[in-house]
C-alpha cells in the first residue's frame, strides 16, 4: 500500500454502497399572481400614493407602482427639480411635483407613501409619514443607525400604520419556495448559512455620473443634508452618497441588507443577530470613500453560524447556501438547486487504512456485507432545480404593500422585520469599525462590544 494513502483514494477503492445520484430535474416556478390591470377599478376603490424620492430606485418603483391595477400617483416630491420631470415623464404631466414632501403628508387625497431617498433621510420619512396617517413603503435598509430602527419601530407601532421596508426578494416566488422547503426539513439540521455577492466595476462600486446640471440652483442641497453637518455642494456626494457613512450605510446598507432579509425570511427568523464580527477594507475603490468596498461578516444567531461575504473588488455571484446533515440548498436570484447528502457513511470507514492487512480486510468484508445494497434496492438520491422570475422584481412587493393599504392585511416586511435586518447591517459596520465582535443588546436598544 502506498504511504500516502488518501482518502479519496480510500473512498474510491472501497466504495460499494453509495446510493445512485440521479440527474436533477428542472421545475418552473410559478411568478406571482398579480391581476391584469384594467381601468375598470372605480376611482372610489383605488389606492393613490405619493412618491418621496425619484431618483435610481424611486424612478423604478414609480414605473411599477402606476402599472399595478387601482394604484395611482398623486404626487412626487423630490430635492432635485430634474427628477420633477422625471416623475412627470413616467407617471405623466398630471401629477403634482414638489420640493417638500410635506405637501405629500399634507394631502387628504393621498393615502400612502413609497419613499427612496437616501438612508439618512429614512427615519425622519418615516416617522413624519406614519405620524400624519399615512402608511408608508420605505426603502432597505429600514434605517440608518440602530437607535433610527428603535425609533421607526416604535413610531409604526404608536401610529398602527403600515411599514413596509424595500427589500424586495422576501415577496419573490424564489424566496417563498426556498422557505416552504427549507420549514420541510429538507437539508436536516441547518448546521451553516453562507451568502456572497461580488461586483467588479465602478457603476456596482456606486461610481455613478452625477447629473450634468446638478447644482445648488437645481437641488435643494442644505435640505437634502438633513441633519448631517454640512458642506459646500458636492455633486459626487448628491449622486455618490452610499461611499460616506454620513447619509450611506455601505455595502452593508446597500447590498447585505438583502442578503439578511432574504435568509431571515426563507428561515422564518425575525430577530437582530447576537453576536457580529466583520473585516474588510477599501481594497479596490480609494475614491475618497470611507465606507469599505469589501466586508465579510460572520454573524451568531444562537443558531447555526451565518457567514455573508460583500465585495465590490470581484464579481462573484449572488447566493446563498444552506447547509445541512442531509444536503445543501442553495438559492440564486432565479433558482434554487437542492443537493441532497445521505449524512451517513457511504463506504467504509477510511480510518480502517490504520488497521493491519487481515484485521482491514475483515472490516471491509463484513462492511460490504452489512451496508451494500441488495441488487434493485439501491437508493436513489435525487437532487432538483425551481426556476422562477427574478427575486429582484419588485411589483410582488409593492402589489402586497398597496393590498395591506386597502385590506389593512399586514405585511411581511414590517417595521421590526425591517428593524432587525438592519441592525445586522449596523452590527457589521460597528464591528469593522471597532475593529472588534459586537453584540446587540436590546434592553439599552444599543450595540456594544
Ligand atoms: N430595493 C432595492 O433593490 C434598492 C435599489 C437601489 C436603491 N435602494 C434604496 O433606495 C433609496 C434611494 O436610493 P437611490 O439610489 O434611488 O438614491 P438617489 O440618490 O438616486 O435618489 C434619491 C432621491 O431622493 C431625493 N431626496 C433626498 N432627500 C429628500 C427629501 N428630504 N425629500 C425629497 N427628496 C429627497 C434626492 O434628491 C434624490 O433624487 C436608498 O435607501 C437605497 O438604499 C433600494
Amino acid at each position: 500500500m502506498k504511504k500516502d494513502f488518501s482518502r479519496r483514494e480510500f473512498l474510491q477503492r472501497s466504495a460499494g454502497a453509495t446510493g445512485a445520484y440521479v440527474a436533477a430535474r428542472t421545475m418552473i416556478l410559478d411568478p406571482e399572481k398579480i391581476p391584469l390591470p384594467s381601468s375598470a377599478v372605480p376611482p372610489s376603490d383605488r389606492v393613490r400614493f405619493g412618491i418621496i424620492g425619484v431618483g435610481m430606485q424611486g424612478s423604478g418603483l414609480l414605473s411599477n407602482a402606476i402599472q399595478l391595477p387601482g394604484v395611482e400617483c398623486v404626487a412626487a416630491a423630490d430635492l432635485y427639480d430634474g427628477r420633477h420631470t422625471l416623475a412627470k415623464e413616467i407617471a405623466g404631466a398630471k401629477i403634482a411635483t414638489t420640493r417638500r414632501y410635506q405637501e405629500l403628508l399634507d394631502n387628504k387625497e393621498i393615502d400612502c407613501i413609497v419613499a427612496a431617498v437616501p438612508d439618512h433621510w429614512h427615519k425622519k420619512v418615516v416617522v413624519d409619514a406614519v405620524s400624519a396617517g399615512k402608511d408608508i413603503y420605505c426603502e432597505k435598509p429600514m434605517s440608518h443607525s440602530a437607535a433610527d430602527g428603535v425609533a421607526m419601530v416604535a413610531a409604526a407601532q404608536k401610529t398602527g400604520r403600515i411599514v413596509q421596508i424595500g427589500s424586495q426578494r422576501v415577496s419573490s416566488v424564489i424566496c417563498t419556495k426556498a422557505k416552504e422547503l427549507l420549514a420541510s426539513g429538507i437539508i436536516g439540521t441547518l448546521t451553516l448559512v453562507e451568502g456572497s455577492l461580488g461586483r467588479n466595476d465602478p457603476t456596482g462600486a456606486w461610481e455613478y455620473p452625477p447629473p450634468p446640471d446638478a447644482s445648488p440652483a437645481t437641488i435643494d442641497w442644505d435640505a437634502w443634508q438633513g441633519d448631517v453637518p454640512k458642506r459646500e455642494f458636492d455633486a459626487k456626494i448628491f449622486a455618490r452618497w452610499r461611499c460616506w457613512k454620513e447619509y450611506g450605510t455601505g455595502v452593508a446598507g446597500d447590498l447585505l441588507v438583502h442578503l439578511v432579509s432574504g435568509m431571515n425570511y426563507m428561515l422564518g427568523w425575525n430577530e437582530a443577530p447576537k453576536r457580529a464580527m466583520a473585516l474588510g477594507g477599501i481594497l479596490r475603490f480609494p475614491d475618497g470613500r470611507n465606507m469599505p468596498d469589501v466586508q465579510a461578516t460572520l454573524f451568531d444567531y444562537g443558531r447555526a453560524p451565518v457567514y455573508l461575504r460583500l465585495n465590490l473588488g470581484c464579481e462573484t455571484p449572488e447566493i446563498y447556501r444552506f447547509q445541512g446533515s442531509k444536503g445543501i440548498l442553495e438559492v440564486t436570484e432565479t433558482t434554487i438547486s437542492y443537493f441532497p447528502q445521505s449524512g451517513e457513511d457511504e463506504s467504509p470507514s477510511y480510518y480502517t487504512v490504520s488497521y493491519p492487512r487481515a484485521m482491514r480486510e475483515a472490516y471491509l468484508k463484513q462492511w460490504h456485507a452489512e451496508h451494500d445494497p441488495k441488487p434493485g434496492k439501491e437508493p436513489v438520491a435525487e437532487g432538483f432545480t425551481y426556476r422562477g422570475v427574478s427575486w429582484d422584481e419588485e411589483k410582488p412587493h409593492l402589489w402586497k404593500f398597496f393590498q395591506g393599504v386597502k385590506n389593512r392585511q399586514l405585511v411581511t416586511e414590517d417595521a421590526v422585520f425591517g428593524h432587525n435586518a438592519a441592525l445586522a447591517c449596523h452590527m457589521a459596520n460597528e464591528s469593522y469599525f471597532r475593529r472588534a465582535a459586537v453584540t446587540w443588546d436590546a434592553a439599552s436598544g444599543q450595540i456594544k462590544s
